[in-house]
C-alpha cells in the first residue's frame, strides 16, 4: 500500500489549522499511520530540504521550519502521494486553487503551511529520515470498505 509524509509546518500548527487539515485527508479516505508533534532540529531540516540548499530561499526555510512545532505524519492509500499532493494545492498560496490547502489558509510562497512528498522515491526517503519504524502502525480500519 502506497504511504506518503506530510509536515503541517509552523504556521499551520500556531494557527490552530492542525486538526482541520487532519480531517480533509481522513475524510478523502486515506489513513493515519504515523502522528507525531515534533520540534525540528536544524540538521533534520537541511537534511529534508537538502535539494534546495543552493536556492536563495534556503536560509529562511530551515529558519521557519525549526521556528516552532511541526505535526508529522505518514498516510497511506492507494494513490496517496499524487492525491494529497492535489488536496495541498500549488507551491505558491496565491495561485494555489480554492479548496486546496495551500489556496484556502494561505497567502505567501514562505508560509505555505504543509509540506507534502512530490513522489515514490522522496515519499520513501522522507518517511525513513522523518519516523522509526516503531512509530508507524500497520491496520485497516473497518471503515475502508465503504470509502474504496
Ligand atoms: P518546493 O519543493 O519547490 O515546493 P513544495 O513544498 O510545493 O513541494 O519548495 C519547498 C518549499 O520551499 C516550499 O514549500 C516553500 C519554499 N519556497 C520558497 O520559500 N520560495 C520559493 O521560491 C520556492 C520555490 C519554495
Amino acid at each position: 500500500m502506497e504511504r506518503t509524509f506530510i509536515a503541517i509546518k509552523p504556521d499551520g500548527v500556531q494557527r490552530g489549522l492542525a486538526g482541520e487539515i487532519i480531517s480533509r485527508f481522513e475524510n478523502k479516505g486515506f489513513t493515519l499511520v504515523g502522528l507525531k508533534l515534533m520540534q525540528v532540529s536544524k540538521e533534520l531540516a537541511e537534511t529534508h530540504y537538502a535539494v534546495h540548499k543552493e536556492r536563495p530561499f534556503f536560509a529562511g526555510l530551515v529558519e521557519f521550519i525549526t521556528s516552532g512545532p511541526v505535526v508529522a505524519m505518514v498516510l497511506e492509500g492507494d494513490g496517496v502521494i499524487a492525491a494529497a499532493r492535489k488536496l495541498i494545492g500549488a507551491t505558491n498560496p496565491l495561485t494555489a486553487e480554492p479548496g486546496t490547502i495551500r489556496g484556502d489558509f494561505g497567502a505567501n510562497i514562505g508560509r505555505n503551511i504543509i509540506h507534502g512528498s512530490d513522489a515514490p522515491e522522496t515519499a520513501q526517503q522522507e518517511i525513513a529520515l522523518w519516523f522509526t519504524e516503531a512509530e508507524l502502525a500497520s491496520w485497516t480500519p473497518t471503515l475502508m470498505p465503504w470509502i474504496h
